[in-house]
């Protein structure tokens, strides 16, 4: 590294962003789950997807599979799909091929990258799909291109994304998504679904470890990003299975009394104190409805596989 490039580093150990710091001075400390996803993190999130013990792809892929044909019949001719999140939008073209009546794709996400990569593979391979990406935080209010407005609309939201908030936090998403969309608009959600802890503890801590290697790279970004300096061999990576609160929990444990520095701050960790990094909601069918319904859509239909549970639910506003 040139004295130069080492030089603009520290200045950026500086300057730490606010939820980090309220985070790690916390006294549940915590750091929020949108750091996993640097270049190294993303990569690893693909690897999980591959994982045996990670049931949630493949399942939710399986079952796209099997009902993109009932979905597509909820689909308006001339019809706009809006995806929140879309990253790499691999199980999107399971709806495309199944609804060819889909005129424009407008996938949004914060990575530009991978929005415009996938955007310029699915030009490529749907030659009559207009794709208008929007480089955007997809939690937040934004407005749709006016084409896309003018056209029926068609909400996609894939994944356990969804389980990755609080339930209030779920209900404020689905309240936004709805006034994204639009009066009128359809809104296909994917939801992880409550399970048996043996199922989903090793589906979050896996024999290869690499769903540990993820947890653990949020540290070496906060090491390399904001001049922290975290040992990566004093903390080890814990999944539990929250029953009150149906969900999984990811902490990253201290496996001894330490001291870690970041940004001028000293933070003190005691013997199996926990920085907790995400959760996973698992709903079932009832309560995911119930969340639905306080953001005023309508289940129109759901579509659930048993086992591995998980449920894809099309709701109506
Ligand atoms: N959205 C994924 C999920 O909750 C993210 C995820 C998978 C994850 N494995 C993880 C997040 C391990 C933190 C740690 O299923």
């Amino acid at each position: 590294m040139s004295m130069h490039a080492s030089v603009a580093d520290r200045h950026v150990a500086y300057s730490i962003p606010e939820d980090v710091l309220a985070g790690l001075t916390a006294s549940q400390k915590s750091i929020p789950s949108k750091y996993f996803y640097d270049a190294e993190g993303s990569r690893l999130f693909e690897a999980i997807c591959e994982l045996p013990e990670y049931y949630v792809t493949r399942t939710e892929t399986a079952l796209l599979g099997q009902v993109a044909e009932d979905i597509a019949a909820f689909v308006p001719q001339d019809a706009t799909l809006v995806e929140f999140g879309s990253g790499s939008s691999t199980k999107t073209r399971l709806l495309l091929d199944a609804a060819p009546q889909i005129r424009r794709y407008v996938p949004i996400d914060n990575c530009r990258d991978a929005v415009e990569h996938a955007a310029q593979m699915l030009r490529e391979r749907y030659p009559r799909l207009a794709v208008s990406p929007l480089v955007h935080d997809f939690t937040q209010p934004v407005r749709l291109p006016a084409a896309a407005a003018r056209s029926p609309v068609v909400g996609f939201i894939p994944g356990s994304t969804i389980g990755n908030f609080s339930p209030d936090e779920a209900v404020e998403f689905l309240r936004n998504a709805r006034a994204v969309l639009g009066p009128g608009s359809k809104f296909a959600v994917g939801a992880d679904l409550a399970k048996p802890a043996e199922v989903l503890i090793p589906a979050y801590a896996d024999d290869q470890g690499v769903t540990a290697a993820f947890n653990k790279n949020v540290l070496t970004r906060l090491n390399r990003e904001f001049g922290a300096d975290f040992d990566l061999e004093s903390f080890e990576h814990l999944s539990v299975w929250n029953s009150v609160a149906s969900r999984i929990e990811m902490h990253l444990v201290s496996r001894r009394q330490q001291r870690v520095e970041i940004g001028g701050w000293v933070l003190e960790f005691e013997p199996g104190e926990t920085i907790h990094t995400e959760n996973s909601y698992k709903h079932d069918p009832a309560a995911f409805a119930d969340l639905a319904e306080r953001a005023r859509w309508r289940v129109a239909a759901s579509y659930l596989n048993p086992s591995p549970a998980f449920g894809i639910f099309l709701l109506a506003s």
